[in-house]
């Protein structure tokens, strides 16, 4: 059988992994597919660092005439970032009829449906099983495992430097900075962490899983982002105390308003499947009507977990398995209406810096009970130590809230700041209930 020739451009982390892998397992490879695979060509910026690793493949300066070439059938894009020449290589390999994999979630976020759409035209695949959660499956999951549910949420731990640095922060105690910067000694972190901590790596993601769990074009510009630099150990401890942990989700669920989206420090209970994830992680949960609870756990980064999901990709094309990129036409994707996150609703945990005098609670709980918020507990805590930057006279107070809405219970801590028995912001963080 004639083998199917594949093109990557991109040797980094995940090209490197995928082309050791491709070589080196090549028999295995052609067994579990009944096709050979073989790498015909190369792109990347240097050949040089790329030369021991080209065996038999042609080596291209450009990454787009790799693309086009004749002399392959499936274009593998590994170089990453949502223009430039990944975008003009994945369109002109779609253009010349060549079937796609890419791991590239900022791609598939911003440019989703419209590759989708080429790539339908022209009756090839474009697929993105490493896009997000690295080595989890959960692509395939979505877009068809689940086709026989109606999917109500799907959320998750979709990003491992966020995941390391909070279960550092929580098992050691350790300020955000300090974990951070271990994070960044380690690899775990980039130089330049914002796109890891202040939430947008895990909006990407979140917008293709929102794609495939509910039928609609990615939307990455609908979703609500925050990221954990304001978390602090002290909120680490208290939702320990309470019986919780704190994790970067990204969300997405049907409400009655809408699809909502959003990323942000969530409260997950430690009795829950996500709790119990550590470390760089991922976790994918979906709630759906048939399958009730779904909880994929696994590696989300990394060259050889990436390189799985990818070369599982490659392997489907082999065996001749294409499936619409986000399973059904994407004239059908529809543009579903989005709930504002001013209508989210669900219970809250608020950290407040009270000042330490008779009925100073009781001013604040007045407050919350003028906006008919309700409480599950309140808890007056004496740091053993005055946390660093602590106002004398004060004292923290954590809330926890029963379900009211996000516009509720922002109104209602403007009216408590105004009232000048606290001091700073509030620290706000939503809780999951499940
Ligand atoms: N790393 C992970 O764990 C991971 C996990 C999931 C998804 N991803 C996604 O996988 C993709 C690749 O990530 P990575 O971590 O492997 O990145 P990386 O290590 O930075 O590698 C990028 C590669 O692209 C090449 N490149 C850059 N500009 C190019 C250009 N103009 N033409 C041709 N090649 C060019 C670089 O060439 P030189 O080496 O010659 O500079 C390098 O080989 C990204 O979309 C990323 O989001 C990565």
């Amino acid at each position: 059988m004639l083998p199917l020739r594949v093109g990557i451009a991109g040797l980094g982390t995940v090209g490197g992994a995928v082309l050791r892998r491709l070589t080196g397992d090549a028999a295995a490879i052609a067994a579990r597919t009944g096709r050979p695979v073989q790498v015909t060509g190369v792109a990347a910026r240097d050949r040089a660092k790329a030369a021991p690793l080209l065996g038999e493949a042609n080596w291209f300066d450009d990454a787009l005439d790799l693309a086009r070439s004749p002399d392959i059938d499936v274009f593998v894009e590994l170089i990453g970032g949502h223009e430039g020449v990944a975008r003009s290589a994945v369109a002109a390999a779609i253009s010349a009829g060549k079937s796609v994999v890419t791991a590239n979630k900022a791609l598939l976020a911003h440019h989703g449906l419209e590759l989708a759409a080429a790539a339908e035209a022209q009756g090839v695949a474009l697929a993105f099983e490493a896009a997000v959660a690295g080595g989890i499956p959960v692509i395939k999951v979505l877009r068809e495992a689940l086709s026989g549910n109606t999917i109500d949420r799907v959320c998750g731990i979709l990003n491992g430097t966020c995941n390391y640095i909070l279960t550092r922060m929580e098992a050691e105690g350790l300020g955000f900075a300090e974990c951070l910067a271990e994070a960044q000694r380690l690899g775990y972190a980039e130089a330049d962490p914002s796109f890891d901590i202040d939430g947008f790596d895990t909006a990407h993601k979140l917008a293709i899983l929102a794609s495939l769990a509910f039928g609609s074009a990615p939307d990455l510009d609908a979703i609500h982002v925050e990221g954990i630099r304001s978390i602090t150990s002290d909120d680490l401890r208290a939702a320990d105390d309470l019986g919780y942990r704190v994790k970067l989700l990204g969300v997405a669920q049907r409400t009655d308003h809408g699809i909502e989206t959003r990323v942000h420090p969530t409260m997950v209970a430690k009795t829950t499947a996500l709790a119990a994830v550590h470390g760089v992680t991922n976790a994918v949960a979906v709630n759906a009507d048939a399958v009730r609870e779904l909880t994929l756990v696994g590696p989300g980064a990394g060259g050889d977990a990436t390189a799985s999901a990818v070369l599982g990709d490659i392997a489907d094309l082999a065996r001749g398995s294409t499936v619409l990129p986000f399973g059904r036409p994407a004239a059908l994707l529809e543009h579903a209406p989005r709930a504002p996150m001013q209508r989210h609703e669900g219970g809250y945990y608020v950290r407040l810096s009270v000042r330490d005098r008779p009925g100073s609670i009781a001013a604040i709980a007045t407050r919350m009970a003028a906006a008919e918020i309700s409480f599950e507990s309140i808890m007056q805590r004496q740091p053993v130590a005055a946390p660093r930057g602590a106002e004398p006279g004060f004292v923290p107070v954590i809330l926890i809230t029963h379900a009211t809405s996000e516009t509720t219970i922002r109104e209602a801590l403007d009216a408590v700041e105004a009232g000048g028995t606290i001091a700073g912001k509030p620290q706000l963080i939503r809780i999951e209930r499940n």
